[in-house]
């Protein structure tokens, strides 16, 4: 495309000042420019810049929202055999090579502080290993036990492609094959200021934000991820984010009750520490299931109730879900568009004349899908109460609630009731905190009964433990 057809088309959709800075750009600066423009969807900027400057607030009818169907945590009889049946089913999908990973790595290490993916952060609280690298070993321990080769499908952002793949090679895919993984980056969308306008990070760059995990949809398609699934006769996605450290990757008693509801999409949850609590709830509105984010539940209806005086809101969604590949594939293949959220932001830009601005106030517009809006498509949903402490330790930022230092404290904890359980008499503080630092690798024990037949005799809990 010449440039005039270029400046045509940016002043059409009233983006002309794109182009403000043409003159003084070298020429590689012009071509990345006009590479970047080219991946533009005009139509949809447009559709999402008019639903900006239109917005009206949404209108949730929160009187008509019911709690959801939970399967809880086992307490009866009954239950516990629901819960071996279901055991069982999940852990022969597990064995015939039926499910896959699939992790949601587009965030950035920004509020950790940290430059990188937020993969790569070293989490380990002796050995200093990246997230990555504990996932992965939660892999292949499973590998080992089942005895079969699994798939580990990674979703990132654009910006964060090469460091991510260049972080696997550095650490030898940390054991596992390289055929065995897949990277795949999800669509990045401009970001607006408040007149609908791009916003420009240098004089030839729009400044773009990764459009959302319900971005997974288009690109797990758009990669091909999808129909390699299909192929290799994978069956069932388990979907987490990477911010969960103790996050069960592969757990067959979530996959089987999926399996036995025959459903088409799941969810782990539990319940809210306290209403405010910054998780998503998952609740039935218009007959169907759905995730209120916390954003979206003003302080007016945290506390509500049901008919049974049940809080209504209180399965927290802790973003871990079974998708049916089935459906995925339907999903992309119908293109199902899920609604784009708005999220306002502090952005640094450009400005007119031409200078660095990092802005003190919300000043930009990011768009995003979110995963879980896929729910209301799904034929059958099953949601699974389980243990917070088991399996919830999210890491957003660097101290404070969902920290780093809490994820840290959250997994050495559960490294200390899994040493309890088999025999390891543990010192805990008056705060029920481990009083020194614990780390198993999960290669060694991903659950308490994979520490029932280790000997652990030699251990001195004067000091810290790592078991690897
Ligand atoms: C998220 C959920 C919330 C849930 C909580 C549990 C959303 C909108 N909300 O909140 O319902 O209770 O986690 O911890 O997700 N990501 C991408 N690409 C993107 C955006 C995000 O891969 O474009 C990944 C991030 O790497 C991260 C995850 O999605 O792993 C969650 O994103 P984040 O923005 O941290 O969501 P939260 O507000 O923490």
């Amino acid at each position: 495309m010449n440039i005039d057809k270029i400046k045509n088309k940016l002043q059409n959709y009233n983006q002309e000042h794109v182009l403000k800075w043409w003159e003084q750009l070298s020429d590689i600066q012009r071509k990345e420019l006009l590479q970047d423009i080219e991946s533009i969807d005009f139509k949809l900027m447009k559709k999402l810049v008019n639903q900006y400057m239109e917005r009206k607030e949404t209108l949730i009818l929160f009187d008509s929202i019911k709690s959801p169907e939970i399967i809880k945590i086992p307490r009866t009889k009954d239950e516990i055999l629901h819960q071996r049946e279901a055991r069982k089913i999940g852990e022969q999908c597990i064995r015939d090579g039926k499910v896959a990973c699939f992790v949601v790595a587009g965030g950035q290490g920004t509020r950790l502080g940290f430059d990188g993916p937020k993969g790569a952060y070293p989490i380990g609280p002796i050995s200093a290993n990246s997230i990555f690298q504990f996932h992965a070993e939660k892999i292949l321990k499973a590998q080992q036990k089942y005895n079969v080769q699994l798939m580990w499908y990674i979703m990132m952002s654009k910006p964060l492609h090469e460091q991510t793949i260049s972080f696997f090679e550095h650490n030898k895919y940390f054991g596992m094959h390289k055929d065995q993984v897949r990277f795949f980056s999800q669509r990045m969308l401009p970001a607006i200021d408040k007149d609908g306008r791009f916003l420009m990070s240098s004089k030839y760059e729009i400044s773009k934000s990764p459009d959302g995990h319900g971005g997974a949809l288009f690109a797990l398609r758009d990669s091909g991820a999808i129909d390699e699934m299909v192929k290799k006769g994978i069956e069932y996605i388990s979907y987490f984010q990477i911010d969960n450290l103790i996050v069960n990757v592969l757990d067959p008693v979530f996959i089987g009750y999926h399996v036995k509801a025959s459903a088409q999409m799941s969810n782990k949850v539990t319940s809210k520490i306290a209403p405010s609590e910054k998780v998503g709830a998952v609740v039935i509105m218009d007959r169907r299931y759905a995730v209120i984010e916390y954003s979206d539940l003003p302080e007016e209806h945290m506390s509500d109730k049901d008919k049974d005086g049940s809080l209504k809101f209180n399965a927290g969604s802790i973003a871990i879900h079974m998708l049916n590949t089935g459906f995925v594939k339907t999903l992309t293949e119908k293109v199902v568009k899920l609604p784009y959220h708005i999220a306002e932001k502090n952005i640094s830009y450009v400005n007119d004349s031409g200078g660095h601005v990092s802005p003190k106030d919300k000043n930009g517009i990011k768009f995003e899908t979110f995963i879980f809006d896929a729910l209301k498509f799904a034929k059958n949903v099953t949601n699974m109460e389980v243990i917070r402490e088991d399996e919830f330790s999210p890491i957003k930022s660097l101290t404070g609630i969902d920290s780093v230092e809490s994820g840290r404290q959250l997994y050495i904890n559960r490294c200390a009731r899994w040493l309890m359980k088999a025999g390891v008499d543990i010192p805990f503080d008056e705060n029920g905190n481990a009083k020194i630092k614990i780390e198993i690798s999960p290669l060694f024990a991903n659950s308490a009964d994979d520490l029932q037949h280790k000997d652990l005799s030699s251990i001195d809990t004067t000091k810290n433990i790592y078991l690897a």
